[in-house]
C-alpha cells in the first residue's frame, strides 16, 4: 500500500472516529450539568498509522493490501474513554448502543473476564454509517472504555513489556503485574464509594 493508497483508505475511517468522538461527547453534556457528574474523565482518539496496519496485517499472515485492511482490521478507527468510575463504563456502554444508526459489532468485556494477564478493560466495536452523495458505508470504530485504574496498568504494561526489552526478567515482571493489577482493582473498589 503506498502513501497515497493508505490516506484515501483512512479518510472514511476518521469520517466515522469524529462523528463517533461527538456522539460521546454529547452524552457526556446532555446527561448532567455538573462538571463533577461527567460520565468520562478523558477521551483519546487515534487512527492506526500505515505502518502498523501493515505489520498487523503480516502478523495475520495477509498481504498489506487496501483490501485485505478493510477486510480484516476493525481497529483502524480508535477511541479510548477513561472514566472515574467503573459504573460509568457501563451507562456509557448502554447509552451509545441504544443510539439509531450505530451499529453493534461486537463487544468484549475484559472487565468480567479478566485477560489472565491481569489486563481490563470493556471494548466495544461500533459500525458508524459514513454518507457520501449518493453512497453510504458502515465503518467500524473500536472503543476501549476503562476506568484511570484499568489505564494506568495497560499503559503502564505496555510501555514495559511492548516497547522495552526485558528478556531476562520477564516473566518477574508478568507476575508482579498481575499482582499490581489486583491492587489497583481495589483502588478502583476504594473509590466506587464517592461516585
Ligand atoms: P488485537 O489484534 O490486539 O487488536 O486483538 P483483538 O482483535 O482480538 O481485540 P482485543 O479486543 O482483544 O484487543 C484489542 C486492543 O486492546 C489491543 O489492540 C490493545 O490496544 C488492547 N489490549 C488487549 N489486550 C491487551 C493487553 O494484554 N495489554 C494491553 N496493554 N493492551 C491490550
Ligand atoms: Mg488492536
Amino acid at each position: 500500500m503506498n502513501d497515497t493508497e493508505y490516506y484515501k483508505l483512512v479518510r472514511p475511517y476518521e469520517d466515522a472516529m469524529n462523528m463517533l468522538l461527538i456522539r460521546i461527547r454529547v452524552l457526556g453534556h446532555s446527561l448532567y450539568n455538573k462538571e463533577e457528574e461527567q460520565l468520562y474523565h478523558t477521551i483519546h482518539n487515534r487512527i492506526k498509522t500505515k505502518d502498523s496496519i501493515e505489520n498487523k496485517l503480516t502478523k495475520k499472515k495477509l498481504d498489506t493490501s487496501v483490501k485485505n485492511a478493510k477486510d480484516n482490521l476493525r481497529d483502524i478507527a480508535g477511541i479510548r474513554v477513561i472514566c472515574l468510575f467503573l459504573e460509568d463504563i457501563y451507562r456509557l456502554v448502554e447509552l451509545l448502543t441504544r443510539q439509531s444508526e450505530l451499529v453493534f459489532i461486537r463487544e468484549k468485556d475484559y472487565i468480567k473476564q479478566p485477560k489472565a494477564n491481569g489486563y481490563r478493560s470493556y471494548h466495544l466495536i461500533i459500525g458508524v454509517p459514513v454518507y457520501c452523495a449518493d453512497t453510504m458505508e458502515i465503518f467500524p470504530v473500536e472503543v476501549q472504555f476503562r476506568t484511570m485504574e484499568m489505564d494506568l496498568w495497560a499503559s503502564m504494561e505496555h510501555r514495559i513489556l511492548y516497547k522495552g526489552n526485558r528478556e531476562k526478567d520477564r516473566e518477574q515482571i508478568k507476575e508482579e503485574l498481575m499482582l499490581y493489577s489486583e491492587t489497583l482493582r481495589e483502588v478502583e473498589n476504594y473509590f466506587k464509594r464517592f461516585r
